[in-house]
């Protein structure tokens, strides 16, 4: 083998060994932006370690907040006063109410009171949430 011969040998070997590594980085632009557009209609691809935002919230069907209750569930009476059902926010009509302790104001919850159904209503929400709804009611009646 001449010097140059050896020359070209070590240098393809470099340059070999530098371009497999490099090839297999190489993914056109736009590549992965683009499958996520595709599967979008299909739910947002959410990965580990991903910030997934709300979606993951929606999916993940974890406790309801006292508030999301209060909206779906309480808001009909509690907002209109239908059935006669103290306003949330009257801070007058929720206080002898509140003065019964909340001992008192969940089991009227999860029971029924007057014409108030039991758990007002959320047959699928746990005591748990029930329990996060009167907490808001209460908080925003005071
Ligand atoms: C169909 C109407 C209606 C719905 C829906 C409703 N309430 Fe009521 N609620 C009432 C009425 C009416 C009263 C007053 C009953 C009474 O004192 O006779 C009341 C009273 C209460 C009280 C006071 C109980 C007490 O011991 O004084 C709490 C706490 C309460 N509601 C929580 C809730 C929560 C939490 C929800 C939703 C999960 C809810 N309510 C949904 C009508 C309703």
């Amino acid at each position: 083998m001449s010097f140059k011969q050896v020359w070209s040998v070590i240098v393809l070997g470099i340059a070999g060994a530098l371009a497999i590594p490099v090839l297999a980085d190489v993914v056109p632009p736009g590549t992965e932006s683009e499958i996520r557009e595709r599967l979008s209609p299909f739910g947002s691809v959410c990965r580990t370690g991903e910030d997934c935002g709300a979606a993951a919230a929606v999916a993940d069907s974890g406790p309801k907040s006292g508030e999301d209750v209060y909206n779906q569930f309480c808001f009909a009476c509690h907002m209109t006063g239908a059935s006669g059902a103290p306003l949330f926010a009257d801070v007058d009509a929720w206080a002898p109410r509140i003065d019964k302790g909340m001992e008192t104001l969940m089991s009227s919850t999860l029971n029924g009171i007057g014409v108030m159904p039991a758990k007002g209503t959320c047959m699928s929400c746990s005591d748990e949430e029930l329990q996060a709804a009167v907490d808001y009611i209460v908080e925003g009646s005071q």
